[in-house]
């Protein structure tokens, strides 16, 4: 494999060479320089021509987010994070007491808690146990998880299953395309967080079945802090409730009433 030094696109290869982690990115160099144009038109105008600007920024970010997830720019929405999506799925969805979501005993934070709230409704959250890597080492550190301990947990009352694509210690990559089948075949919507695998790993959820699907921008996509993509099955939001979904930002994911007075113009006449 041979390294190409492109100190343009990537400046921080002038001082070291980069190969991978799992934490923050060096940005790549235009991305820096564009956002760095559209602060600069913000300080200059407010707002004034900022949405001229923003707003082909916005639907570039969908269109080239799309062709990645190899699904339509309408499937796209863009996020600050992966938390803040996965939140709005899980704060969104219609639980009812009773129900059970299956996740991995380790997972990130951002996998874990919008789910353990979800507890508070009377959800059951349900861990699927660790495996270690090796023998020879503590039980306790983070390995993998089998199809056999995930099939276990399954239950009719199984909404979702929520798990990361690649684990951020371990880095064990689930088979999603084989638990988006499982999850097609019970009835189950599948949630995916990508943080650690999108954009170095192929990742299609359409084709996977996958309900929902988020990741942040700033890992393998090379991208600045604040800024995330999340996906949505064509069907999740309308089956999913308000914020469980946004197939485009500034959408709901259903049909919300009308508010009671026309908040636009605060009253005045037009
Ligand atoms: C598995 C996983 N999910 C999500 C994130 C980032 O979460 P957020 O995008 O909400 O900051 C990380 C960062 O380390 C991660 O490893």
């Amino acid at each position: 494999m041979t390294f190409v030094k492109s100190e343009t696109r990537f400046p921080s290869k002038a001082h070291s060479i980069y190969l991978a982690h799992c934490g923050i990115s060096p940005l790549y160099a235009p991305a820096a320089k564009r956002a760095s144009e559209l602060l600069t038109e913000q300080s200059l105008h407010g707002g004034g021509h900022f949405m001229d600007f923003y707003t082909p920024e916005l639907d570039g970010f969908k269109e080239q987010m799309a062709l990645l997830l190899q699904t339509s720019a309408d499937n796209i929405a863009a996020v600050r994070n992966t938390s803040e999506a996965l939140s709005m799925v899980a704060n969104g969805y219609p639980f009812q007491p009773g129900d059970e979501i299956i996740t991995f005993t380790h997972e990130y934070p951002a996998d874990y808690y919008p789910w353990v709230i979800q507890e508070l409704k009377g959800v059951s959250l349900k861990l699927i146990p660790n495996r270690p890597a090796r023998s020879d080492i503590d039980p306790g550190l983070v390995g993998w998880f089998s199809m056999d301990d995930l099939e276990a947990l399954i239950t009719p009352r199984t909404r979702i299953i929520a798990l990361s694509h690649v684990q951020f210690t371990s880095g064990f990559a689930a088979d999603l395309q084989a638990i988006g089948a499982l999850c097609r075949e019970r009835g189950i919507d599948f949630i995916v967080d990508a943080a650690q695998s999108l954009g170095s790993m192929p990742v299609y959820p359409e084709e996977w079945n996958i309900s929902a699907l988020a990741s942040a921008g700033w890992k393998w996509l090379l991208g600045p802090i604040g800024v995330g993509v999340f996906y949505t099955s064509p069907a999740f939001p309308r089956q999913a409730g308000p914020g469980a979904g946004r197939r485009r930002n500034h959408d709901p994911g259903i049909r919300l009433p009308r508010p009671p007075v026309d908040a636009t113009h605060h009253g005045q006449a037009v």
